[in-house]
């Protein structure tokens, strides 16, 4: 592949990935026995999310089978959804439909034949996951509902006590431009720049290992570079070259890092979702066992994620002025080298639901790439 090679050519045209764990809501959102208060969508699917009487998340088409109506709009009784236009209710869980009003005893519809779609839901690290499957054929109704093929993603602890916190916020961009504005190395010297943590001049050439694993690629494990995040923290814990990082991509929009020192340890998952074919949004959850001794501890980690996040967002936030005209674009190497796998990754995969086969990698072997940041 040349070094310019026009972005748009590896762009699979802003299409989602069906058939994954989506990040929906934090977990917090949820009442027990009640519908969230906001509306989520997921890959450009409505959705209800709730909680039942017992606590178990779930997830349901916000559109009635019947006529469409939103089901966020009628009542839940901690069990069962009533829809408000015709009363048709359905079981929160399984959707399966219980009761229309309307019927005479005579008129032997088969109800429990009848679907409002329903999503496996998860809670995992304080988010409600839903897994969002292929589109079934175009046109049919929704049916029984299939559990997911995996459990919902999870991020790895080394430790029985840990602290747990997130963070979150909107991008007005593809799902693409936020993946690859996460594991784009150069911007930050431009965008992450603060007194208190870098200048433009800390900028100097790096080598990072690269290797394949399934569905991703992995920058092994290496001691962190000195201008990164929680390394400047870490290092009041433990020796620098005892401290190791590992960090993995993986379709279809995660990131995690994992950070040890001794039997320190930091770990986050970040996952960058799409919400429409424009939009996305990134949450960033991190475990951690580090600071627990410290009273502003967390509240200074969140503080600098907090900073990171809303920088990178108002870079998006610009960046989708530019992009508004679809301009030519180009991801040079070795420095969008990542981004140009995530694009091979993507593609593979699309190729792979679409006609079978094994998966292609886009990566022949580990690799090392440079760059200057
Ligand atoms: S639209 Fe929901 S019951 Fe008729
Ligand atoms: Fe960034």
């Amino acid at each position: 592949m040349p070094d310019d090679f026009p972005l748009q050519s590896q762009t699979p045209d802003a299409l989602m990935l069906f058939g994954f764990w989506y990040r929906a809501l934090p977990a917090s959102q949820l009442r027990r026995g009640q519908l969230a208060k906001t509306k989520t969508t997921l890959l450009e699917q409505p959705l209800v999310i709730g909680r039942d009487r017992q606590g178990q998340a779930f997830a349901l088409r916000d559109a009635c089978p019947h006529r469409g109506m939103p089901l966020s709009c009628g009542q839940f009784d901690g069990q069962q959804i009533e829809c408000s236009y015709h009363g048709w209710k359905f079981d929160a869980h399984s959707g399966q439909c219980q009761l229309i009003p309307s019927l005479v005893p005579e008129q032997t519809l088969k109800i429990d034949r009848i679907y409002a779609g329903s999503y496996p839901c998860e809670e995992r690290d304080d988010f409600i996951w839903v897994f969002i499957p292929d589109p079934g054929p175009g046109g049919a109704g929704f049916s029984k509902p299939a559990p997911a093929p995996t459990p919902a993603p999870e991020i790895p602890k080394f430790s029985e006590h840990y602290k747990l916190a997130y963070l979150t916020a909107d991008l007005p961009c593809s799902v693409d431009h936020g993946i690859i504005g996460l594991m784009d190395p150069a911007h930050g010297p431009f965008v992450h720049q603060a007194w208190w943590w870098r200048t433009q001049k800390s900028i100097h050439e790096k080598h990072k290992n690269f290797e394949p694993i399934p569905y991703g690629f992995r920058m092994s494990a290496h001691t962190p570079s000195s201008n990164s995040a929680p390394y400047k923290l870490l290092r009041l814990y433990a020796d620098a070259d005892s401290i190791t990082t590992t960090i993995d991509f993986v379709l279809p929009n995660l990131r995690s890092e994992i950070i040890r020192a001794g039997k320190y340890w930091f770990s986050s998952l970040t996952t960058v979702t799409p919400i429409t074919r424009n939009q996305c949004r990134i949450d960033v959850v991190a475990a951690w066992n580090l600071f627990r001794w410290i009273p502003f501890g967390p509240e200074l980690l969140k503080f600098v994620f907090a900073k990171f996040v809303e920088q990178d967002r108002r870079t998006m936030e610009i960046q989708s002025e530019g992009l508004k005209h679809n301009p030519h674009l180009m991801l040079i190497g070795d420095a969008d080298r990542p981004a140009k796998w995530y694009f091979g990754l993507k593609s593979a995969m699309l190729e792979m639901k679409k006609n079978g086969g094994e998966f292609r990698h886009p990566m022949a072997g580990p690799m090392t790439l440079r760059w200057r940041s």
